[in-house]
């Protein structure tokens, strides 16, 4: 949490400034009106004339220097605001770019493209919306997910490349890529990365615990990778590959109204069937 953190210390230190040179100019405002106040006041119980020419020159220099004082320090407090966002904004969008690269890296190594990383980090973030999460986790969960395949850069080519279909062997050193991705990722306390290690080890995992690495079962499994799971096979069987062809939209939904309480979250594929469509329209828009 250092970089929410250091963002809540720089917005209250910019408020507290704001605040202490306001009630530096209510002061310039209101004393001059005390002594003019105080001074009526003696005028009047020394019966002397009251000149009221006299006070209204300083008194109104006064306020006219106030209002200008005041305008200054917001056009300043207004100018440091902007500022900040607008460094919050590069260092955000830096750390999104680095990690799509990162992901493009690994996910180039077994053919797929940066559009796949797009269309995963998409579904994930309306999957998370759908169910309800809050904004902060639904930021998490999408910027984290192209990461969740990071792990396979440990798996070896012959492995991660062969064409047919893999020996049981194989299989075992083809799921290491679970726990390897976990582990990079785990040593970062930075938030998106901590969303992207759990992602990493439970994106494989399924809801009737037949997953892995870990063989976690329902709602043991993260929500982060119940998300990612639904998001990664509708990417898979949605769009076409080297050695398949894509699979219709009747094909698609069977598959996951038959796999709810089986590989998926049931609530999870509840709430992709039921807006089916708007999934279907990003995979559109990202179409590689
Ligand atoms: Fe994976
Ligand atoms: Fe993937």
């Amino acid at each position: 949490m250092d970089e929410l953190n250091r963002r809540g210390a720089a917005r209250d230190d910019a408020v507290l400034q704001f605040g202490l040179r306001s009630f530096g100019v209510t002061l310039v405002i209101v004393a001059p009106l005390m002594v003019a106040f105080a001074w009526f006041n003696m005028v009047h119980r020394l019966g002397l004339p009251l000149r009221l020419d006299v006070f209204i020159g300083p008194i109104l220099v006064a306020v006219l220097t106030s209002a200008a004082v005041a305008a200054l320090n917001t056009l300043h407090f207004v100018r440091i605001h902007s500022i900040e966002q607008t460094k919050l904004r590069e260092l955000n969008e830096t750390q999104i770019e680095v990690i799509v690269t990162l992901s493009e890296v690994a996910e180039s190594r077994c053919g797929e493209t940066g559009a796949h990383i797009k269309r995963v980090a998409e579904y994930c973030r309306l999957l998370a919306e759908l169910a309800g999460l809050p904004a902060e986790k639904v930021f998490l969960i999408t910027s984290a997910a192209p990461l969740h395949d990071i792990g396979k850069v440990g798996t070896p080519d012959h492995i991660l490349l062969k064409p047919g279909k893999l020996t049981a062997e194989e299989y075992l050193v083809m799921q290491e890529h679970a726990e390897i991705g976990y582990r990079v990722l785990a040593k970062s306390t930075k938030p998106i990365l901590q969303t992207a290690a759990t992602i990493a080890r439970n994106h494989h995992e399924k809801w009737d615990g037949s997953g892995y690495p870990q063989r976690l079962r329902g709602e043991a499994i993260a929500i982060e990778g119940r998300i990612v799971a639904v998001a990664d096979v509708f990417d898979a069987l949605g769009t076409e590959r080297v050695y398949k062809k894509a699979w219709t939209i009747e094909q698609i939904r069977a598959h996951f109204s038959e796999q709810a309480g089986r590989h998926f979250d049931p609530r999870l594929v509840q709430l992709f069937l039921e807006n089916f469509d708007r999934f279907d329209a990003i995979r559109k828009q990202y179409a590689a």
